[in-house]
C-alpha cells in the first residue's frame, strides 16, 4: 500500500477540505472577539451616533456605515462580506461597511490585528480600540479629533456610572 500518498491526500485535506467546510469559501471569517459590545457602542456613539441608516460620508474616500468604515480599513480586517458575496465584487466593501454585524466584525478583525497599548496605561481596552479605528494601527498614539474623542469619552463614563466596567 502506498502509504506516502494516502498520507498527502490526508493531509491535504486537513489543510484544505477542513478549514473551508468550517469557515465558509471567500467570506473571510472572523479571527475572535476582542472588543465589547459595550466598546462597540460607544464607538458607534461618537461616529454616526449609531444611526443604522446606509450611508457613505464620502463616496470618493468610502466612510461607510455605523462605524465609519474605510476601504483600506476593511481589506486588512480581511475583506468580510454579507449573503455569501465575493469580496471582490464592486459593492462588497459598502454592503459590509453598512451591515452593521459584518461592520463590528471588521472592527473585531481589525482590533485582533492591530491590538496594542496605544495611551501607554498598561492596558488594552476599548480607549485604545478607539484610537486604533480613528487613527489606524501604525499611528495610534496620535491626536484624536476633539468632538470624536469627547462624545466617546461620554458614553464610557456614562456606562462606568451605571456600573458597567
Ligand atoms: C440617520 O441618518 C440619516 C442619513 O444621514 C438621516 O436622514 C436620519 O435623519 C438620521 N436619523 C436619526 C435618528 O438621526
Amino acid at each position: 500500500m502506498k502509504m506516502p500518498g494516502l498520507f498527502f491526500v490526508w493531509f491535504l485535506c486537513i489543510c484544505v477540505c477542513l478549514p473551508s467546510a468550517v469557515l465558509g469559501n471567500g467570506n473571510g471569517y472572523v479571527l475572535d472577539k476582542p472588543v465589547t459590545e459595550l466598546c462597540l457602542n460607544c464607538l458607534c456613539e461618537a461616529l454616526s451616533e449609531c444611526n443604522a441608516t446606509a450611508i457613505c460620508i464620502n463616496p470618493k474616500i468610502g466612510t461607510c456605515g455605523i462605524f465609519r468604515i474605510t476601504n483600506d480599513y476593511w481589506v486588512d480586517a480581511g475583506k468580510l462580506t454579507i449573503n455569501g458575496e465575493h469580496p471582490d465584487t464592486e459593492h462588497a466593501f459598502i454592503n459590509c461597511a453598512n451591515d452593521p454585524h459584518c461592520a463590528a466584525d471588521t472592527i473585531q478583525n481589525y482590533m485582533h490585528q492591530f491590538n496594542q497599548d496605544c495611551n501607554g496605561d498598561g492596558e488594552m481596552d476599548c480607549h485604545d480600540y478607539a484610537r486604533i479605528h480613528m487613527l489606524g494601527g501604525f499611528s495610534c498614539e496620535g491626536e484624536l479629533p476633539y468632538f470624536y474623542q469627547s462624545k466617546f469619552e461620554e458614553c464610557i463614563e456614562n456606562y462606568q456610572e451605571q456600573g458597567f466596567e
